[in-house]
C-alpha cells in the first residue's frame, strides 16, 4: 500500500490508507499487485496512446482490437484532446476551480490538473481509478501547483459513497465541481446501473457544477466497433458496453447541455482544423447543473 502522508496532519488523521494527498520522494512503499497475465484497459489504452506503461498481454489484446478497428488509435487521441478541451473550457470559460476525475487512467500528456492549473493554479483535482497500475503511477498525478491541490483515491466508480467521502476531504461541495467521467462509463454494464452512479454523483454537487462524459459509440461504424468490443471483452476482465447517442444523452438528464450537445469527441469545440479532422468513435458532451 502506498503510504499516506497528508501535508496537513490535523486533516490527515481521518484519511483512509489508500487515499493520499502527497507522497514524499524516497518514502518506502509497498507497490500494489499488478497482474501481467491479463490485459487491463488502463494499460491497453496507454499502449494505444503510445505510452510505455503496458505489458505484452496488453499490446497483444490492443493489437487484436486494432485489427478490427484501426481508427482506434486516432480515436483515443481525439478522446484525450476532448478531455483537455473540456477541462480548459470549464476552467477558463465557466470558472470551475475543482474537478472530480473518475477513471483517471495512467498519467499522460495534459492530465486534468495540468490543464486546469495552467488556467487557474489554485484549482483542486481529486482523481479516482480502480486499477492497481494507475495507483502505482499516481505519484505522477500529484504534481500540483503550490496554490492548488491534487489527490488520488483507489476506488471503484460504483462505490459512490466512498468516492464522495474521499473527495469531500479535498473538494468543497458547496462550490461548483467539474465531474469528469471520460471514457469510463462504457466500463459499467447496464446491470451496474451507470445512470444511478451519474445521478448520485451529480446530486452531491451544487448548482453551477458540470458533468463531462465521453463514451464509446454503439451506433457509429457498427460492425467494426462491435467486433472490436467482442475482442476486448473476450480477453479482459473489464467488459465494454457501447451505447448509442440517445443512451449517452440520457446520462445528462436534468442538466443543461452546453453547445454543441452530444457529438463525437472531435466535433466538441475542436481547437484546430487538425483536431476537427481526427475521427473519434466516442460520444462526448458537457452539461451544467442548475
Ligand atoms: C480508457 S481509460 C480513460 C482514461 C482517461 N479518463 C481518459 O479519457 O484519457 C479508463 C480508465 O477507467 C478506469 N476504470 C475502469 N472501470 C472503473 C471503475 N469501475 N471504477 C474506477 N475506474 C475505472 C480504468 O482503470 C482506466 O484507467
Amino acid at each position: 500500500m502506498i503510504v499516506a502522508l497528508p501535508d496537513d496532519p490535523a486533516r490527515g488523521a481521518s484519511v483512509p490508507d489508500k487515499f493520499f494527498r502527497s507522497v514524499l520522494p524516497g518514502e518506502p512503499r509497498e507497490l500494489p499487485k499488478i497482474d501481467t497475465s491479463v490485459a487491463h484497459i488502463a494499460r491497453v489504452y496507454d499502449y494505444w496512446l503510445g505510452g510505455k506503461d503496458n505489458f505484452a498481454i496488453d499490446r497483444e489484446v490492443g493489437q487484436k482490437a486494432l485489427q478490427a478497428h484501426p481508427e482506434t488509435v486516432l480515436s483515443v487521441q481525439a478522446n484525450r484532446r476532448f478531455l483537455a478541451r473540456s477541462v480548459r473550457h470549464l476552467a477558463a470559460e465557466e470558472g470551475v476551480r475543482q474537478f472530480l476525475d473518475v477513471g483517471t487512467g495512467l498519467p499522460s500528456a495534459n492530465n486534468t490538473h495540468e490543464v486546469a492549473q495552467a488556467v487557474a493554479p489554485e484549482t483542486r483535482v481529486f482523481y479516482v481509478d480502480n486499477d492497481p497500475i494507475v495507483l502505482a503511477h499516481a505519484r505522477a498525478l500529484l504534481t500540483s501547483s503550490a496554490e492548488g491541490e491534487t489527490a488520488y483515491l483507489d476506488a471503484d466508480l460504483k462505490n459512490v459513497d466512498e468516492i464522495l467521502a474521499g473527495a469531500g476531504q479535498v473538494l468543497d461541495f458547496s462550490q461548483p465541481v467539474g465531474v469528469m467521467l471520460v471514457a469510463v462509463l462504457h466500463l459499467l454494464r447496464d446491470d451496474e446501473d451507470p445512470q444511478g452512479v451519474v445521478d448520485r454523483l451529480m446530486a452531491a454537487v451544487p448548482a453551477g457544477s458540470f458533468l463531462v462524459i465521453s463514451h464509446l459509440a454503439s451506433d457509429i461504424q457498427q460492425e467494426a466497433m462491435a467486433e472490436m468490443g467482442r475482442r476486448l471483452n473476450q480477453e479482459m476482465t473489464q467488459q465494454f458496453t457501447m451505447r448509442s447517442r440517445a443512451q449517452v444523452t440520457r446520462f445528462f438528464d436534468g442538466l443543461t447541455l452546453l453547445d454543441p450537445g452530444v457529438v463525437l469527441t472531435h466535433q466538441w469545440r475542436p481547437g484546430s482544423e487538425a483536431e476537427a479532422a481526427t475521427p473519434g468513435v466516442l460520444w462526448a458532451g458537457a452539461a451544467r447543473k442548475g
